[in-house]
């Protein structure tokens, strides 16, 4: 049985102009430089607070690739302890027990962990985004806004052939310039 209460959310960092990486793969210009005098400061004890509520990570392998090198460069592993699945048709490199590949139907994979998970962020990239909400699995979308413009990249809904209708339910503005919109799908609960 399916937990009724588990919510699929796909979260992301994208430019202005809709990019969640260039071309290349490349985030370098997630490092943006802006101060909003009326925006909030973000709260390391709420994000610390927050991000424990998430239950389990979801994300296409070119996102775990990009994760990996993050790590070798220094920077840490962003999905702490939680679980991590990583869709993936190809054998790739397994650094640690709380990750695990996934290559099959995606809305039954999505389907099983909802009995074991109540809130599944779906982490990128723009591929699994855009396949998800095809498939209508999403329930939430959040989207933080960076005060950027990049001019073309991998779009944070790739390949998304039909309309999705959302109902805004959060707006924060951050003192960083960043912009973060939550929005629910329509019709996918209670909504
Ligand atoms: N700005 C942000 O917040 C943010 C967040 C996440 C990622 N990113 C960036 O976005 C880029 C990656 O995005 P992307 O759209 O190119 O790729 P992606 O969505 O991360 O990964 C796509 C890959 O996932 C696998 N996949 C997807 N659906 C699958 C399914 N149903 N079954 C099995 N495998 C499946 C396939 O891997 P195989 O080819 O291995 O089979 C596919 O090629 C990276 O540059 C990353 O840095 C940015």
């Amino acid at each position: 049985m399916a937990n009724t209460d588990s919510r699929v959310t796909i979260h992301m960092a994208a430019s202005l102009d809709g990019f969640i990486a260039r071309k290349n793969g490349s985030v370098d210009w997630l490092e943006t430089s802006d101060e909003f005098a009326d925006g909030e400061t973000m709260d390391p004890g709420f994000v610390e607070a927050f991000l424990k509520t998430i239950d389990c990570y979801v994300m296409g392998s070119r996102t775990y690739e990009t994760a990996l090198n993050f790590e070798a460069k220094g920077f840490g592993w962003s999905y702490g302890d939680k679980p991590t699945f990583v869709l993936t048709r190809r054998q790739l490199r397994r650094t640690r027990d709380t990750v695990e590949f996934y290559s099959g139907d995606l809305v039954q994979f999505v389907n099983g962990l909802k009995p074991r998970f109540r809130s599944i962020w779906v982490v990128g990239g723009g591929a699994l985004a855009g396949e998800c909400l095809r498939l209508g699995l999403a329930d939430d979308v959040r989207y933080s806004i960076l005060p950027i413009l990049i001019g073309d990249g991998i779009s944070f809904f790739e390949k998304l052939d039909k309309d999705v209708a959302l109902h805004l339910a959060e707006v924060n503005a951050y003192k960083s310039g960043i912009v973060e919109l939550h929005y629910e799908v329509r019709g996918a609960k209670a909504t």
